[in-house]
């Protein structure tokens, strides 16, 4: 099993994740990712949103983070959305109370408080008056953003059930016990798709969409031998569930959860529309009847995605540590090098590199042993790497070598482009 203090440090050595605000001591929780990091997740939020937002009959949205509180209200958020919690009277150290299996403190062994229920949400202030008719909330999920707008989107755009909204943003959740890193994290991202149906189909569009995110978890090169279904029994449904499912990932602390598939019936519209005022039903063409749609939402974490890609992908082998990342999600797709830092090959290298434009990252290096160069490119997960030597200015061809085979190809420069561009399924 992986050791997460190995990957911890190599997030933060090679760029990928840094802990924030680190040169005050951190903050609990809270990691900044790095120029490797911040592709690595604009990469996965691009596989998302074409495989979700770019389907026929979905489409995006871009909510604000802070919404009307009455939302809130509406969503059962404002009173049911609470963790129990203790606190210990000798240590002051807090615990979710559900995950303790003693009555006393698991730190310093003191006694307990009482069990009290803890918002987990956060609340600031809208305006210069700091009063309780100006509190709002910092969003704890995306998705009360789409349901919010479900009339504006059908109606723009004419949609016919079934249809979905979907949305990538960030969500906020003051965890009582936050940790295994980017995990669980009190300010988080979330890929949301909320797909409206006619309640007679619930059962079968829950169906669909259970195995479709699968496959995208497949597509992006997770292993299948680490992803499984968890049906969630009745104790475990969230208030707003008829049916639930989780896609499980075996992290390197255990099995847990990584997105969550949920039948919400017509739960949301119908309390938006108590709360609001507002009509939020559907007019069928065919039937001519109105009703209120069910959703089927899908809700995965960037970040707890971009975790489990990372620990897929790490592998140590004899002489070198590798990131295995599917071509799709590589931060950097290609390294050029010239094998010696003479003018004449730096010169061929960074042409060739900017041949291939700016369609995706790719990496220019002189310095230390081309070994070496290879090596820190494997570390980071580079799948290709075109190494310009001296053959090169006469033959007019290059070498490109594979991150997990390590074998290497001449290849013309002429087809290097169309080459590298296979070979990263791009083309
Ligand atoms: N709209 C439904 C919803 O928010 P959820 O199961 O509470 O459902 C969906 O959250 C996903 O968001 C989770 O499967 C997880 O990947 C991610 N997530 C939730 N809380 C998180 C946290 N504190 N830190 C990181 N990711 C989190």
């Amino acid at each position: 099993m992986l050791d997460m203090e190995k990957l911890v440090s190599l997030c933060k050595r090679r760029g990928f994740i840094f802990q924030s605000s680190e040169i005050y001591g951190g903050i609990n929780s809270c990691w900044d990712y790095g120029p490797l990091g911040v592709e690595l997740k604009n990469n996965i939020k691009r596989q998302w949103w074409s495989a979700m937002a770019h389907r026929e009959g979905i489409s995006g949205l871009d909510a604000s983070i802070l919404m009307h509180p009455k939302v809130w209200e509406a969503s059962g958020h404002v009173a049911g959305f609470s963790d129990p919690l203790v606190d210990c009277k000798k240590c002051k150290h807090r615990f979710r109370a559900d995950q303790l299996s003693k009555k006393h403190c698991p730190d310093c062994g003191g006694e307990l408080t009482e069990l009290r229920q803890f918002n987990l949400m956060f609340k600031t202030f809208m305006g210069p008056v700091e009063d309780e008719t100006s509190v709002v909330y910092l969003r704890p999920e995306t998705a009360q953003g789409s349901y919010v707008n479900f009339l504006n989107v059908q109606s723009t755009l004419r949609q016919k059930l079934p249809f979905g909204i979907a949305q990538i943003g960030k969500a906020f959740r003051n965890e009582i016990t936050p940790g295994n890193f980017i995990f669980r994290t009190r300010e988080f991202e979330q890929m949301e798709m909320q797909y409206f149906v006619k309640p007679e189909e619930d059962e079968k569009w829950f169906e669909h969409w259970k195995e479709q995110r699968l496959k995208w978890h497949l597509g992006i090169g997770l292993n299948p031998k680490k992803l499984r279904f968890h049906e969630h029994g009745k104790q475990e449904l969230a208030h707003y569930a008829k049916q639930a499912v989780d896609i499980q990932y075996e992290f390197p602390f255990g099995w847990n959860e990584m997105e969550g598939i949920h039948n919400r019936t017509d739960f949301d519209l119908t309390r938006h529309e108590k709360y609001s005022g507002k009509s939020l039903h559907y007019f069928d063409d065919e039937t001519k009847q109105k009703y209120i749609p069910y959703i089927i939402e899908t809700a995965v974490g960037c970040d707890r995605t971009l975790l489990a890609c990372l620990s897929d992908a790490y592998c140590e082998e004899e002489e070198r540590s590798v990131l295995k990342f599917s071509p799709c999600l590589a931060p950097v797709k290609v390294a050029f090098f010239p094998l010696i830092k003479k003018p004449e090959l730096c010169e061929l290298a960074h042409k060739l590199q900017d041949s291939v434009g700016f369609h995706y990252l790719t990496k220019y290096d002189e310095g230390g042993s081309i070994g070496r160069r290879y090596r820190r490119q494997d570390e980071i997960g580079t799948p290709l790497c075109v190494t310009v030597d001296f053959d090169s200015l006469t033959d007019q061809s290059v070498t490109v070598r594979d991150r997990d085979t390590m074998k290497q190809e001449r290849i013309g420069v002429a087809q290097l482009v169309s080459v590298l561009n296979t070979k990263l399924g791009l083309s």
